[in-house]
């Protein structure tokens, strides 16, 4: 008799546990506050349950990574981990969802990393996570807190390991090579799941990682990155990079068909999107520049012939000589006054602008190949933006009184 009720108590128990798990948000807090406490002969701190309901809020977890704050209980049901208090009473504990090779999350604030995160590895992996689309939920943002991959081919494509984003909308390249503190914004298409999958090839030997946070963004969130933008930001300055952007050359080599080798490129291959700076309340124009280092902006063309140790290679392209890698920023004037007279930048060296045009977007766009093109050790481009105020409305305002 006892075995079968206890049985049927324990599908009853299993049942709710998938329930749960299905939900973003766990599920009314005073269903568990008995379970969690009542045990403990806690009834004289929480004579009713529904006395000690709180919020399920961000919390910071003592690792410093982000959870939800949840009970003991509600936790473990979402396979989360507790990691210190989150409410005063230290009911509450601030739960770390985390998610290897495999798994799936429907919860905000996710964690996705490479199996024993941060212990590294290396040779042939095929690595899948689903990020389940909470109710109401139109965009997820995907932080590469850490990403460490193998560099591409010499002509820039991701043909070793590669991060391929399945189930968004709009257009997000296969990634690879090193992109640690990059980001992209994904779309749910009719609440469907969106699939990332890491695959890494023993050709290469390197020790690899990777990272994400993913967080969930509501349909009616001001956060919302407006559509055809990867990449968003939101503060006055900052700089953006292509993805795995960076000063060393790739070490691999492109062979022509005649046998001569030259250096290959970092810059990525079959790339088309948007980088977005949401425009702050005050500020009407936005000015793009070159960072300082000498390779900021090496988009097309043999960087290694035009490279110099310091210094800024002295190769500017605009118009209609950009025509298989480039960024686009629509309605550009120079810092002194002359319009550009066309929006298409590349070569190996960027002139600062400043554009009104809104919203505030740049484009950038790279061709299948870069063997075809002329291209040679081109590491792509690391731009910073700065806002500008609205001169002419607080001139206007000063006029007016
Ligand atoms: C979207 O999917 C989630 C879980 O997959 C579900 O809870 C929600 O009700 C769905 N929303 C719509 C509008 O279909
Ligand atoms: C997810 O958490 C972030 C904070 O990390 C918050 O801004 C966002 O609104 C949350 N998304 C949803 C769908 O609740
Ligand atoms: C080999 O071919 C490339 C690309 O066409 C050309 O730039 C280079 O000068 C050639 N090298 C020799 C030695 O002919
Ligand atoms: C303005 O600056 C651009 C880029 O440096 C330069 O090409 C152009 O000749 C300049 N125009 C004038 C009028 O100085
Ligand atoms: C590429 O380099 C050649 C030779 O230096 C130059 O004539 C050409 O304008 C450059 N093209 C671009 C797009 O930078």
């Amino acid at each position: 008799m006892y075995p079968k009720r206890f049985g049927f108590f324990l599908g009853v128990f299993v049942f709710l546990l998938e329930i749960e798990k299905n939900l973003c948000v766990v599920s009314d807090f005073d269903e568990y506050i008995d379970e969690d406490f009542n045990a403990r002969d806690s009834k004289q701190y929480w004579p009713k349950p529904g006395l000690v309901r709180f919020a399920q809020s961000v919390c910071t977890t003592q690792e410093g990574y982000l959870g939800t704050c949840l009970t003991r209980r509600q936790c473990t049901y979402i396979d989360g981990s507790q990691s210190g208090s989150c409410t005063s009473n230290g009911v509450g504990r601030c739960c770390l969802v985390q998610r290897t090779c495999g798994e799936s999350s429907a919860y905000n604030n996710t964690y996705f990393s490479s199996a024993n995160y941060p212990v590294t590895f290396n040779g042939d992996t095929t690595c899948s996570f689903t990020i389940e689309p909470c109710p109401n939920t139109c965009q997820a943002r995907i932080d590469f807190l850490n990403f460490v991959l193998a560099q591409p081919d010499g002509n820039g494509n991701c043909v070793d390991d590669s991060m391929v984003v399945t189930g968004s909308g709009g257009n997000v390249p296969i990634i690879c090579g090193d992109n640690s503190g990059q980001h992209i914004y994904v779309t749910f298409m009719n609440n469907n799941s969106i699939t990332i999958t890491v695959t890494t090839s023993a050709s290469v030997d390197l020790e690899r990682s990777y990272n994400f946070l993913v967080t969930q963004i509501a349909c009616d969130c001001p956060t919302l990155a407006p559509a055809g933008c990867l990449q968003y930001y939101t503060a006055l300055t900052g700089t953006v990079r292509s993805f795995n952007y960076g000063t060393q050359i790739n070490g691999a080599v492109v062979t022509y068909d005649n046998a001569t080798t030259v250096a290959g490129t970092r810059q990525l291959a079959n790339t088309n999107y948007g980088i977005c700076v949401y425009m702050q309340p005050g500020y009407c124009s936005i000015q793009w520049a070159q960072s300082a280092d000498s390779t900021s902006f090496t988009v097309t063309n043999n960087t290694a012939l035009v490279e110099v140790v310091s210094g800024l290679p002295a190769d500017p392209a605009t118009g209609f000589s950009c025509t298989t890698d480039y960024v686009v920023i629509p309605n550009p004037v120079y810092v002194n006054g002359t319009a550009v007279n066309t929006d298409r930048f590349c070569g190996n060296q960027f002139n600062t602008v400043v554009t009104s045009s809104k919203p505030f977007v740049l484009t950038t766009v790279t061709d299948a190949s870069e063997l075809t093109s002329g291209d040679v050790a081109n590491r792509g481009f690391s731009l910073t933006y700065t806002q500008l105020a609205c001169r002419n409305v607080n001139s206007l305002l000063m006029l007016t009184g």
